[in-house]
């Protein structure tokens, strides 16, 4: 099972919005469906969708080949800004296309068009491998933290599904379940768009990993118990002070965790850090339509016209956070001088 599949002529991209009930498969031929699938969140998690925008800048380029090098340019740079405004909060979407137009600025000036495509077509598929590798380095660093059996919890979907292979915060949950240090996983149902119920408890059920889905007001009662020992949640952007903007929720289950002093760990790869922004207040928070809250599966559950606010992020503060796992190792406190070294390392 693959999020995102490229194949030389288009991308194909499973239909996240479908899953569990079909599995379904959406070929993209031109940027424009691409940019309308990370819209309807037909594909998302932070790095699919930068992967994702990569593959639709390759799309985008190959119509223009009949342009002049100057025209091809113009015309490539405004596919781009309309790529950005696809979703605000996740920087890995910013990430891939800040890159994608380094490399393409980077060629000889006597380029022709179709070597730009070229050269654009190895770039993003890069973007994909190393996601793919980076995820593993994370998954070997962040399964080092269980050293017995442990219950988690996590929220949203940080798997497979969210990222071109393995996961962030599943892929840390799978390496530590095949060490033996993970008894089971509660997923959090998040509310509204139910990532947690319909893709973390279906890809862990996959994975053959016991998961017990519960309702995002469960959280605090199966802390109160002492039935998790530790909280895992993927990120969408992470601040150079260390707060984390993640699925709406995160911030409350954070804040939980503390309370009952619970380990709340973060796994994101260095292309979810925002090293130009010092705080949380800085992320752009992404508000959707409010049917997203007022229908259940096509049902209306809220009075008709009611006022709704529907943040599809929050951001949970550095002091709340027992450690970051990167591929490059795991950040603790203070942030601020961990992420620096981490700038470094990605120079
Ligand atoms: O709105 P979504 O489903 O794109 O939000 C996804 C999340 O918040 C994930 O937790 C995050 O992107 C981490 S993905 C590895």
């Amino acid at each position: 099972m693959r999020s995102i599949a490229w194949s030389n002529n288009y991308l194909t991209l499973l239909n996240q919005t479908l899953l569990p009930n079909r599995l379904e498969y959406i070929e993209c031929h031109d940027w424009q469906r691409v940019a309308e699938a990370i819209r309807r969140l037909e594909v998302r998690g932070a790095p699919a969708i930068g992967a994702a925008a990569a593959f639709a800048l390759v799309l985008g380029a190959r119509e223009l080949t009949a342009l002049t090098m100057p025209e091809f340019k113009e015309k490539l740079m405004q596919t781009a800004c309309a790529l950005r405004q696809t979703r605000p909060t996740a920087v890995n979407l910013f990430w891939a296309i800040d890159r994608m137009l380094a490399v393409f600025d980077q060629l000889p000036g006597n380029t022709d068009t179709i070597t730009a495509v070229t050269t654009l077509e190895q770039a993003a598929i890069a973007i994909a491998e190393q996601d793919e590798a980076v995820n593993g380095k994370m998954a070997v660093h962040g399964a080092s933290l269980f050293t017995k059996p442990t219950a988690v919890l996590t929220h949203c979907n940080a798997g497979a599904l969210a990222t071109v292979a393995i996961g962030t915060a599943l892929g840390v949950i799978c390496k530590a379940w095949e060490q033996g240090n993970i008894t089971k996983v509660f997923a959090d149902e998040t509310r509204p768009l139910l990532q947690g119920a319909r893709l973390t408890a279906w890809e862990l059920m996959q994975n053959g990993i016991p998961v017990t889905l519960i309702t995002d007001n469960m959280a605090g009662w199966v802390m109160k118990n002492n039935m998790v020992q530790a909280v895992i949640v993927g990120a969408d952007r992470i601040a150079l002070n260390g707060d984390v903007a993640n699925k709406i929720g995160t911030y409350s289950v954070a804040v939980l965790a503390k309370e009952h002093g619970i380990p709340f760990y973060v796994a994101a790869p260095s292309s979810t850090f925002d090293f130009t922004i010092h705080s949380g207040a800085d992320i752009p928070i992404e508000e959707r339509c409010a049917t997203e809250i007022t229908s259940l599966g096509g049902n209306c559950v809220a009075p008709q016209g009611v006022d709704v606010f529907n943040p599809a992020f929050d951001v949970t503060p550095n002091s709340l956070i027992t450690a970051i796992i990167t591929e490059y190792g795991i950040l603790r406190a203070p942030y601020n001088q961990a992420i620096s070294q981490l700038v470094q390392k990605c120079k």
